[in-house]
C-alpha cells in the first residue's frame, strides 16, 4: 500500500506559484506559474506576489491534477511548503493545503523549502546515493549540505549576508541590465574572458560565504572605470559579465571542494535557481574531474522553485509517519 500513495504538493514561497501531482514515488504532473508582474519593479513585490499566488492556485492546482489524470477523490494527503520564503506568499499556499485536506479529511504534510531543493535530487535519475553534498545556490539561498538520507540532513555552510543569486542579480542591475540579471550575466559572459578584470575577495571562516564584499567592490570598481571612460560598461560588457561570474563561482567552488574534502564525500550535486548558470555547470563538471566527484545537476525546472521537489519531501515523510495538524501556521524564517 505505501508507495500507491497519491499526494498533492503546493508551493508558494516567493513568486513561483507551482502544484506537483506524485504517484508510486514518482512526480506524475508539475505545473509552475511564474509571477511576471515584479520585472518592472527591479526585484520581488511581497504584496504583489501573494495577490498573483490567490490568482493562479486554482488554476494552477486543476492543472496538475488533470495532467496527472487525477481528481481530489485519488488524493491520500496534501504536501505545502511551510518556509521560509514571504509570510504573504507561504500563506496563500498554507491555507489552501489546509482547506483542501480539511474538506477531502485527509492527512497535511509541511515541507522546509531547503529540504526540497535537495530532494529534487531524487525525482529523476540519475540519482545521487546517499551520503552526497548539495550545494544549493538560489536567488534567497547559498548553503552547503550533507545529505545522510532523505529525512536527515545537515546544514555545514551557509551564506552569512546576500545570496550568491543575490549577487548575481545585483551586479546584472549595477551594469543597467533587467531584473532577474543572473541568466543576462550568463549569456554576456560566455562570450568574454573571464580573467580580465579582478575583484578583491573577503575571506570567511570554515564552509561559509560571504558576497557582500565583492558587491561593493564591483561597484567602486564600475564607478572608477566609468569616470576614465563613461562608455566602459558598453564597451566591455563580456568581459565584466565573464570577470565578475567566474569570481562568484570561484567563491562556491571553493568551499565546495574544502567540503567535500573534509567530509570525504565524493558525491556531489548542485540545485537551485543559480545551478542554471553554465559557467557554474562547467566549473562544478571540472573541478569534479581533478577532484574525483561524481556530479549531479538536475533538470532547470526542478532546479528552480517548483512542487514537484516539495512532492518529493512530502513522500518521505509521509513514509516516516511525519504529518502536522490543521493549527500549523507558515514560517517566514523557519530553521533548516
Ligand atoms: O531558485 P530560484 O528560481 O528562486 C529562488 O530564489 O528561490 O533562483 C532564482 C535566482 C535568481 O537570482 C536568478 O538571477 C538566478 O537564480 N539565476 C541565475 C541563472 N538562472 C537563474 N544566475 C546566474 N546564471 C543563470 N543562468
Ligand atoms: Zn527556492
Amino acid at each position: 500500500m505505501s508507495n500507491h500513495i497519491t499526494l498533492l504538493a503546493i508551493e508558494s514561497s516567493c513568486d513561483e506559484t507551482s502544484a506537483a501531482v506524485l504517484h508510486h514515488g514518482q512526480i506524475v504532473s508539475n505545473v509552475t506559474a511564474n509571477q511576471q508582474v515584479h520585472v518592472q519593479y527591479g526585484g520581488v513585490v511581497p504584496e504583489l506576489a501573494s495577490r498573483a499566488h490567490q490568482q493562479h492556485i486554482v488554476p494552477v492546482v486543476a492543472a496538475a491534477l488533470q495532467q496527472a489524470g487525477k481528481t481530489v477523490r485519488d488524493l491520500h494527503a496534501i504536501a505545502f511548503t511551510r518556509g521560509p520564503g514571504l509570510m504573504g506568499s507561504l500563506l496563500v499556499g498554507t491555507s489552501f493545503a489546509k482547506g483542501m485536506a480539511l474538506a477531502l479529511n485527509i492527512p497535511l504534510i509541511d515541507v522546509q523549502h531547503m529540504h526540497a531543493h535537495v530532494l529534487a535530487h531524487l525525482i529523476e535519475d540519475p540519482k545521487p546515493p546517499f551520503p552526497f553534498l548539495c550545494l544549493t545556490v538560489s536567488g534567497g539561498h547559498t548553503q552547503i549540505v550533507h545529505v545522510h538520507s532523505p529525512t536527515n540532513m545537515q546544514l555545514i555552510g551557509e551564506t552569512r549576508d546576500d545570496a550568491v543569486g543575490e549577487a548575481f542579480d545585483k551586479a546584472a542591475k549595477m551594469l543597467g541590465l533587467p531584473y532577474p540579471g543572473g541568466p543576462l550575466i550568463d549569456k554576456y559572459a560566455q562570450q568574454g574572458n573571464p580573467l580580465r578584470f579582478t575583484f578583491p575577495q573577503v575571506s570567511t571562516p570554515g564552509l561559509d560565504f560571504s558576497f557582500s564584499g565583492i558587491k561593493t567592490a564591483f561597484l567602486y570598481f564600475l564607478q572608477t572605470q566609468q569616470q576614465l571612460n563613461p562608455d566602459f560598461i558598453a564597451e566591455n560588457l563580456n568581459d565584466i559579465c565573464a570577470s565578475i561570474q567566474h569570481a562568484l563561482i570561484t567563491i562556491l567552488l571553493t568551499k565546495l571542494r574544502k567540503a567535500a574534502r573534509q567530509t570525504g564525500i565524493r558525491h556531489v550535486a548542485i540545485a537551485g535557481g543559480v545551478a542554471a548558470n553554465s559557467g557554474l555547470r562547467k566549473a562544478v563538471a571540472e573541478m569534479g574531474q581533478t577532484e574525483g566527484w561524481q556530479v549531479y545537476v538536475p533538470r532547470f525546472e526542478y532546479c528552480t522553485d517548483n512542487a514537484a521537489m516539495i512532492a518529493m519531501a512530502a513522500y518521505y515523510k509521509f513514509l516516516a509517519g511525519d504529518f502536522c495538524g490543521q493549527d500549523v501556521s507558515p514560517l517566514p524564517r523557519m530553521a533548516f
